[in-house]
């Protein structure tokens, strides 16, 4: 089907459900056919909502140091005070009821609970999660708990941040303080999102705080923060009280070659990404064996990207012992898929040797990223053919898109309706090909702070007016509620 851009969906197709409220007819949702006890949710993270960020004894993080160095965010923009979430939690609580959300997938502040990032505990900022959880299971939505979504305590940075050892330790002992005060009422946990993420942006590219720029940083914070998963994950199931599913949330992409003869960048791009990541959690080992050669038509050769399974427990000086508790067993493997990477062979970047290349220019694109619904089910089915985690849950999914709020008072986002649908068809195909998949979270609940883009990107399923922190409910939101009441 040719791409289309979105003042081409049809208008006709859409018709008010109630006064003001619009949604798909071609999506309805018995069209989908999940199972009843499918989860549906939505997802937000601590600094990208929350603000409050120096209240109640809060301490700075990384963000809080990042954003306020000239350059770093769009327009110097920053998270003070984001959609102010920390105060109107309760509004958004009932937000989600409103929206039928079986789930709300939220991330907890780590300087919030512990303000030097270990030793004393701030009470009031543990106080505040607990009583979102309450509101949360008064409403009959269940809490995904996130414990660690990019803002590290900026005092941890300071002593060395991932790329040392001992922050695993940190991460372990503060996982355990939360899992005792909430763990009586939570059943999921994911103790890290997107590893990958945080070892490339924050510790090699230096997009993300805290803007290391270090290839060996960046590897050595791989293992750590792999180490410290399997830490968290053992101090979570020791003392919460009720059974907790413990999982992962990573951020996967489905790999294709450029041409023909850049199969080999494609298996070396997908080791960096996907399986350095994979391999450890699922199969208890760094992925190792030689890799395609930069240069050689498929050759098989000793490249370095070959060695990163190597290297990065050897960076890391690994100790014995490490790799069975990174692949401490998972309940749940989170997946957040938005694109695909499209690579052609590179001789400019170490170690990988492969590089992206952007999509072909038919492709259907968004404000960040090419829109590739059939992803969906290529990562989905890879990951059951290579891995066979017991479970899968989509963590995150969703598209930035230029929001207005209209004179009638509402946000008529039909390119996200049809960005979901397209990807919700594709996780359901995956699921007819015999993918447990039992979950799906969109990205995002609330339009929040998108990182390094500050606040020009909008993923909400709720627009927020910044100036006055109204909500409204976009036509997604009215949409996905369609979505989850059909199930
Ligand atoms: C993911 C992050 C999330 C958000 C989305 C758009 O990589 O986990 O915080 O920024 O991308």
């Amino acid at each position: 089907m040719p791409p289309r851009g979105d003042h081409n969906v049809p208008r006709r197709r859409f018709r008010s459900a109630t006064p003001g409220q619009r949604y798909h007819e071609m999506d309805e949702p018995s069209e989908f056919g999940f199972p009843k006890d499918f989860i549906w949710g939505a997802a937000t993270s601590a600094y990208q909502i929350e603000g409050a960020w120096n209240e109640d004894g809060r301490g700075p993080s990384v963000w809080d140091a990042f954003c306020r160095q000239p350059g770093r965010v769009w327009q110097g923009q920053t998270g003070d005070v984001a959609a102010d979430h920390y105060h109107r939690w309760s509004e958004d609580v009932a937000l989600m009821a409103q929206l039928g959300l079986g789930a709300y997938r939220f991330s907890i502040s780590w300087p919030r609970v512990l303000p030097q990032g270990w030793g004393a505990v701030n009470k009031a900022g543990l106080d505040f999660y607990d009583r979102l959880v309450d509101a949360l299971l008064a409403r009959g939505i269940q809490p995904f708990v996130t414990l660690f979504h990019y803002d590290l305590p900026q005092a941890l940075q300071d002593c060395g941040g991932w790329p040392r050892r001992d922050t695993a330790y940190r991460f372990a002992e503060y996982a355990a303080i939360v899992a005792r005060r909430l763990g009586d009422r939570v059943t999921w946990w994911i103790p890290h999102n997107e590893p990958a993420v945080v070892a490339a942006l924050g510790y090699y590219t230096g997009e993300h705080a805290p803007g290391v720029r270090s290839p060996v940083a960046a590897l050595r914070a791989i293992h750590h923060l792999l180490l410290s998963h399997g830490l968290a994950a053992q101090a979570i199931r020791a003392e919460a009280h009720v059974r907790p599913r413990v999982g992962i949330a990573l951020n996967l992409t489905p790999v294709h070659a450029a041409t023909p003869t850049d199969g080999g960048a494609a298996v070396r791009y997908d080791l960096l990404h996907n399986r350095l990541f994979l391999d450890p959690l699922l199969r208890g080992r760094y992925p190792s064996g030689r890799l395609p050669r930069a240069g050689a038509k498929g050759a098989l050769g000793a490249s370095p990207s070959g060695l990163l399974g190597w290297l990065v427990p050897a960076l890391a000086r690994a100790q014995a012992g490490d790799l069975a508790v990174i692949g401490e067993p998972l309940d749940f493997l989170g997946v957040n898929y938005y694109t695909r990477a499209i690579v052609r062979r590179s001789w400019r970047l170490p170690l990988v040797w492969a590089k992206e290349e952007d999509a072909p220019a038919e492709a259907q694109r968004s404000q960040m990223w090419e829109i590739y619904p059939q992803g969906m089910y290529e990562l989905l089915t890879r990951l059951w053919r290579d891995y066979r985690p017991t479970s899968i849950i989509i963590t995150e999914n969703g598209v930035p898109v230029p929001d207005v709020l209209e004179p009638d008072g509402h946000v008529h986002d039909w390119g996200r309706i049809r960005y979901l649908r397209d990807h919700l068809a594709q996780v359901r195909r995956a699921m007819d090909a015999g993918v447990p998949v039992n979950g799906y979270f969109v990205w995002s609940l609330l339009d929040n702070f998108e990182w390094s883009y500050g606040y020009q990107m909008r993923f909400g399923l709720v627009y927020v007016d910044y100036g006055t922190q109204r909500r409204v409910v976009k036509d997604s939101g009215w949409w996905y509620r369609g979505v989850v009441r059909g199930g």
